[in-house]
């Protein structure tokens, strides 16, 4: 039966992968540089059958509206079938879709619908662990002789009522479950409910290489891999050390207890084994490159180096989860981190991010006087970088968090444990924006929506800003036009200026006899003078022409007086 499937699915595929080559051939480096990457929150961006929950039909039918943003390729949150106790990140079946979001004939017509609008499509890839629904587990959890039983992590407590050891989960408390039927324990690095998986068992390799080429074959471009550090544990089971503060003194987390350091349960050896043989499968794709992105957590440039792999042939884009959250406008700071990527990934493509639906949005670097021009400042470091980059969907129309403010309202499991300390997620995660009207344009008015629409949707949508100049959905639809039309804004070098300015940060792009490209960007509420002096660039400063600046900054008149609005920004070439 699958065989059959197969088999029609590859005909059928064929002429779509003509076309798609052709876009592909023309192209001089791999699609997925430079690119802009779109992260799309299924359950929250379009409902198109008025339960309250968006879906694939939604998606598909708002493609005109992602290509007019200048995106490349969509990143989906996992969208197979679950219980949804984490949103999908607890998966029950890695090889079709959740009837929630649809079916995979949706998904097939929301590739190609993508496909022709020279969208790429990356799916959410979930290796650490699956649902306890996940009929793997079912088995496991059945017997200690079931086959299966050594496909998740078991072990014998160290004493009656007492874990293997003090691991905890990320999600607050022991990653120990007993389980009473068979008297042991299984981890769980995130919720109960996603046991994780052995990868010590080649069987278990196995099987999630196959969910990677099953969803190749189906026409996706990439995967995002979700918590991919994390597939291994000490095997010896040690205790992991406490954190302590400065004093010594150990410190308690947000769920009031003393902290582990993790150091036992993450970027354990063989990661890296199993990033390469993803990154053979996925090179193996004929006619089209399928890009490796890696939700990696690292405190440095150089653990950041090691996700490329020494021959770079492990993640293309592991992604940098420092720049876009330093939280605050350092401006050293982010000179800093910047020109890392910069120097020390070998020269490979940086993937920066801003936010995601694990983190508060952009707004957290608000000062509630100017926000709309520091959301520009924050998509001008990002877009107009050296990188490939990733926003999460509504950070293009200026969305906020809207954090929920009781308890009882949160769905976030973590925001019940942790609250009023963590509040959980969903304060990221509130439906689009489309228009004023009563739910937004997301569901039909009327519907209860799976989260509250903010009441801010009145004034910031969709509607209101299309078409409109000033507007910040104008500028990020002009930022991605000029990632993709500009040749130094897409395959420039990049080098920082005025590296002593502590309150402009500032950057030239160039490619060799090109026209160069500045970024300026004022990180202070205050106006701002700059000059530049670009000899030792190479650059006589001749000609200079705007590209972009804040609504209201005046146009410059020299190199060597550029005036800013507090948290301007002003984008201009030089050749
Ligand atoms: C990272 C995902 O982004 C997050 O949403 C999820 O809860 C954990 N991994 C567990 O899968």
């Amino acid at each position: 039966m699958r065989q059959h499937w197969a088999t029609r699915c590859l005909i059928g595929l064929t002429a779509v992968f003509a076309l798609w080559s052709g876009a592909v051939a023309a192209e001089t480096q791999p699609w997925w540089k430079g690119a802009l990457i779109y992260e799309i929150y299924p359950r929250s961006f379009q409902d198109s059958n008025g339960d309250g929950i968006g879906d694939l039909n939604g998606i598909t039918a708002r493609l005109d509206y992602v290509k007019s943003l200048g995106v490349d390729a969509i990143w989906l949150t996992p969208i197979y079938p679950s219980p949804q106790v984490d949103f999908g990140y607890d998966i029950a079946n890695y090889e079709t879709i959740d009837p929630i979001y649809g079916s995979l004939k949706d998904f097939d017509r929301l590739v190609a619908e993508a496909r022709k609008r020279n969208i790429r499509v990356i799916m959410d890839l979930v290796l650490n662990h699956t649902s306890d629904k996940h009929p793997w587990f079912a088995e496991s959890a059945s017997s200690r002789n079931n086959p299966k039983r050594d496909w998740y992590v078991w072990r014998d407590g160290k004493a009656p009522g007492k874990p293997p050891n003090n691991w905890q989960s990320v999600f607050g408390h022991s990653a120990w479950q007993y389980d009473a039927k068979t008297g042991q324990y299984y981890y769980h690095k995130f919720y109960i409910q996603q046991p994780d998986l052995n990868w010590r068992n080649p069987a278990v390799q196995k099987a999630m290489y196959d969910v990677e080429r099953f969803w190749i074959r189906r026409g996706v471009s990439g995967f995002r891999l979700d918590a991919v550090t994390s597939l291994y544990e000490d095997p010896t089971l040690r205790d992991e050390p406490i954190v302590r503060d400065k004093a010594g003194k150990p410190e308690i987390n947000v769920f009031g207890e003393v902290a582990v350091d993790g150091s036992l349960t993450d970027k354990m050896p063989g990661v890296h084994d199993v990033l390469r043989t993803l990154r053979r499968i996925a090179d193996g794709t004929p006619r089209q490159q399928v890009v490796l992105v890696g939700e990696t957590w690292v405190g440095s440039v150089s653990e950041l180096s090691t996700m490329y792999g020494t021959h770079n042939d492990e993640l293309q884009l592991p992604m940098d989860l420092q720049v876009g959250f330093i939280d605050k406008f350092d401006t050293a700071r982010f000179r800093k981190l910047i020109n890392d990527a910069e120097t020390g990934i070998g020269g490979n493509e940086p993937l920066f991010v801003l936010d995601s639906h694990d983190k508060p949005r952009w707004d957290r670097y608000g000062d509630g006087v100017h926000n709309p021009d520091i959301g520009r400042v924050l998509s001008t470091v990002m877009i107009a970088s050296r990188d490939t980059a990733i926003y999460y969907y509504g950070d293009e129309i200026g969305m906020v968090t809207s954090t929920p403010t009781r308890k009882e309202d949160v769905r976030d499991p973590v925001g019940v444990t942790g609250w009023p300390k963590e509040k959980g997620r969903d304060g990221e995660r509130t439906p689009m924006q489309w228009t004023a009207a009563p739910n937004a344009g997301f569901s039909p008015p009327g519907v209860k929506t799976w989260l509250p629409i903010p009441a801010s949707s009145v004034t910031t949508n969709v509607a209101v800003q299309t078409g409109r100049p000033d507007s910040i959905l104008a500028w990020y639809q002009a930022l991605g036009r000029l990632k993709h039309d500009n040749a130094a804004l897409r395959n420039g070098s990049e080098v920082m200026l005025n590296p002593g300015d502590l309150n402009v940060l500032s950057w030239l792009r160039k490619t060799p006899g090109g026209p160069a490209v500045i970024v300026i960007c004022n990180f202070t509420a205050k106006p701002q003078k700059v000059s530049f002096d670009l000899k030792a660039q190479g650059i006589a400063t001749g000609k200079v022409a705007t590209l972009l600046k804040t609504p209201g900054t005046n146009d410059l008149g020299s190199l060597s007086e550029i005036a800013l609005k507090p948290f301007g920004v002003y984008i201009l070439q030089v050749r």
